[in-house]
């Protein structure tokens, strides 16, 4: 058994002279007179180790596998380090390579840009950026667990085929085992009921509906999971799969719907600022300098809280040479959400009580009848980080939306059914995994949050 210790660990013990065994890949490496050098990261610090071999104990030979992207194994000594770049290093004692490298090793010590690291995703995570970038994703997903946990949820993974388009959009991936050469069909129409399911069947674009009968049976619920959609929109903010947070709770209205969000936004701050100090600074000095405005923000500030209408008269009359005039009735365009959260209120800001004809079938109509009670939470540098509202409950008026809009009856017989036996008030939101590791990194495209990325017209 190999007793390995992390870089991380390594450089955060502080205490010297001690005896450790490294498993890393060489970052750089260079030789002196009478030592060479070798900056090692496996993966677990921002920072490298530097590795110190005498050049009269390890021969050239010794140190020809010593190259930029080789894994090796180094036991040696914790020393202070007589260089000011870090405070220790460690005297190598024994060298292995287990891996070796060709020249042909595309991450050589220069800076890549991340369009030029997004065409090799299997290896851009061995850059400082990118393990940096993903280990605050592993920090921010245990967050979200917790805070729920904390907080009297239940997890509950819903279904990644569905039947329905929660969204009405009809922007969804199909799932088919149809043969798409010779699909069967009879007077035009394709026959379904050969395909694997037996009907159409599509990929997810929200688990909200299927959290739904959970929160109306256990109370508080959550469900976290791929989530997948087929908008044309190449944009910095839009993954065709990405990660969808949905939590859905009965009893909430939409008040109580913005303080979960806010609370929850917020806890994912100050737990990611526990856990990765290290990566904020490196994130803050190469990416985003006002990434520190932004945490502060977040753990000092209430977010901002208007209404569809007022925001359209901020937008309206702020003077500002939008491209397209706002005007009450259509969708807030992208420069005028920014506007908002970047401008007006510089902070994140909750947008609520959109027009009914803007949003989908499910949501509770108001008292005016023509807005329903939504709740889209925009956030400087990422536009809208959240969508939700609180849920149409009242059976007479669901049907009557679900009918104006045309939806297939049949597919949401059951949707309709929780309102029939037993429906109670409740209130959920989806929040964009990927957009809130954008937020808290300062990542300005979604393509360099997500692993292997997926997003219209590519596939990385
Ligand atoms: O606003 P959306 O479409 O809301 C829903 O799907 C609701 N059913 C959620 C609910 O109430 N349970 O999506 C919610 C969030 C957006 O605010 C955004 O953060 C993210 O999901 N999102 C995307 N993230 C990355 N790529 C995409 N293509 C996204 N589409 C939505
Ligand atoms: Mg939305």
């Amino acid at each position: 058994m190999i007793r390995r210790e992390t870089v991380d660990s390594i450089l955060r013990g502080g205490h010297t002279d001690r005896e450790v065994t490294v498993y890393a890949w060489v970052k750089t490496a260079r030789t002196g007179k009478s030592v060479a050098f070798a900056a090692l990261n496996d993966g677990s610090s921002t920072e490298n180790l530097q590795a110190v071999f005498d050049r009269s104990v390890f021969s050239d030979d010794d140190l020809s596998g010593v190259l930029t992207g080789a894994c090796v194994m180094v036991r040696g000594r914790v020393v202070s380090s007589a260089g000011s770049e870090q405070a220790v290093e460690i005297a190598a004692e024994a060298l292995t390579v287990i891996g070796p490298v060709d020249e042909g090793y595309p991450l050589q010590k220069k800076r890549h840009s991340l369009e030029f690291l997004r065409g090799m995703p299997h290896l851009r995570s061995r850059t400082n950026t990118f393990a940096g970038v993903f280990r605050v994703s592993h920090h921010l997903s245990m967050a979200v667990h917790r805070f729920f946990d904390e907080n009297g949820f239940f997890n509950v993974h819903t279904p990644f085929i569905t039947e329905s388009d929660c969204e009405g959009a009809g922007e969804t991936f199909q799932v088919t085992t149809l043969p798409l050469d010779a699909v069967p069909v009879e007077n035009g129409k394709v026959l379904y009921e050969r395909d694997y399911f037996g009907r159409k069947a599509f990929m997810t674009v929200s688990g909200q509906l299927e959290a739904e009968p959970f929160a109306l049976s256990m109370g508080k619920v959550y469900t976290f999971g791929p989530t997948f959609r087929a908008d044309p929109s190449d944009t910095r903010i839009h993954g065709a799969e990405f990660w969808m947070l949905e939590p859905e709770m009965a009893f909430f209205d939409l008040e109580d719907n913005l303080n979960l969000i806010e609370s929850f936004v917020k806890y994912t701050a100050g737990y990611v600022m526990e856990k990765c100090p290290g990566e904020i600074e490196f994130f803050t000095r190469f990416f985003e300098k006002t990434l520190p405005d932004r945490y502060r923000a977040l753990t000092e500030e209430s977010f901002a809280r208007v209404t569809y209408t007022e925001a359209v008269e901020i937008l309206a009359s702020c003077g500002k040479g939008f491209e397209r005039i706002p005007a009450w009735g259509e969708d807030l365009a992208t420069e005028h959400e920014r506007y908002l959260a970047e401008e007006h209120f510089r902070r994140p800001v909750f947008v609520v009580d959109y027009p009914a004809s803007m949003k989908p079938f499910y949501m509770f109509v108001n008292d005016d009848g023509r807005t329903v009670a939504a709740c889209d939470l925009l956030a400087p540098g990422v536009g809208e980080l959240v969508g939700g509202s609180q849920r149409e409950h009242r059976p007479p008026i669901l049907e009557k939306r679900a009918l104006e809009l045309g939806l297939d009856m049949d597919t949401y017989r059951w949707y309709m059914e929780l309102r029939r036996w037993g429906t109670a008030p409740h209130s959920g939101f989806g929040l964009g995994f990927e957009r809130l590791l954008m937020y808290l990194t300062g990542m300005d495209n979604i393509r360099d949050v997500m692993p292997f990325p997926r997003t219209y017209g590519k596939m990385y």
